[in-house]
């Protein structure tokens, strides 16, 4: 397998400290993606270097970092694929840094876990389970991965720190489409505001940067949409 020398520019920051670049040379082949290429960092050259990172395979979420300057989850991206001789990496936008590549994720999952609310994951249903008699296919409502890739890229996350962010309406519409427990007009009144669905600039940056196919910019426009019928309702006396 061919290998390669390419640069690394990292983003750094130790509390006290002035953020700065430091650059490393890495050698990487076809298959290193950047995740690899900077665990090959910490463990050859720099072991103050800190990123986070658990499954390898963009399935937990904690990898998520900005790459040449575009949110992506770093397992999955390959170096040489990039096409860059240097590779410039550096931490989420819009969240509390802590360290290097490292932010402070828990304002995002502050946001939309309150007790009325409360975020629940995927149930994934196995592609062989018989379906119950009435229903002609399971519709799979939750993808999101709590990466914080489209908060990071949401350019009103940027200025208004109230806003509640892509990742929690798209967790509220699906609340409004597939209640279980949860109740949608308690979802729809939460994001019925000046920091929720009504601020979104529907530029769809969310939806360009998310690994996951969640779409949340659609589901913020699912929202709109579900507050102007209950209004129109509401108005001629046609309901809640
Ligand atoms: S569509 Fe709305 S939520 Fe998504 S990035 Fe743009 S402003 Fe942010
Ligand atoms: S909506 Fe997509 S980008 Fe946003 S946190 Fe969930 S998986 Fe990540
Ligand atoms: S390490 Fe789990 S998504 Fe990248």
């Amino acid at each position: 397998m061919a290998e390669r020398k390419v640069e690394l520019k990292v983003f750094r920051y130790k509390q006290g400290q002035t953020p700065h670049y430091d650059t490393y040379n890495v050698t990487v082949d076809e298959n290193t993606t950047v995740l690899v290429a900077l665990q090959d960092v910490r463990r050859d050259q720099d072991t103050s270097l800190i990123l986070r990172h658990s499954c390898h395979h963009a399935s937990c979420g904690t990898c998520g970092m900005r790459i040449n300057g575009q949110e992506q989850l770093a397992c999955v991206v390959k170096v040489l694929e990039l096409g860059t001789p240097t590779v410039v990496v550096e931490p989420l936008q819009n969240a509390p840094l802590i360290s290097d590549l490292v932010v402070d994720m828990a304002p995002f999952y502050d946001r939309y876990n309150t007790p009325e609310m409360p975020y629940i994951r995927a149930s994934e249903f196995w592609p062989k389970t018989d379906l119950p008699d009435g229903i002609a296919q399971y519709t799979r409502y939750e993808n999101c991965l709590e990466c914080g890739l489209c908060v990071s890229a949401c350019p009103v996350a940027g200025t208004d720190s109230e806003y509640l962010g892509p990742a929690a309406m798209a967790a509220a519409a699906r609340v409004v489409a597939e209640p279980r427990d949860s109740d949608p007009e308690f979802a729809l009144n939460w994001v019925d505001n000046e920091h929720g669905c009504w601020r979104c600039h529907v530029a769809y940056e969310c939806t360009e940067v998310c690994p996951s196919d969640v779409n949340p910019g659609e589901a913020i426009m699912s929202l709109r949409g579900a507050l102007t019928r209950r209004k129109f309702r509401r108005v001629f006396g046609l309901g809640k």
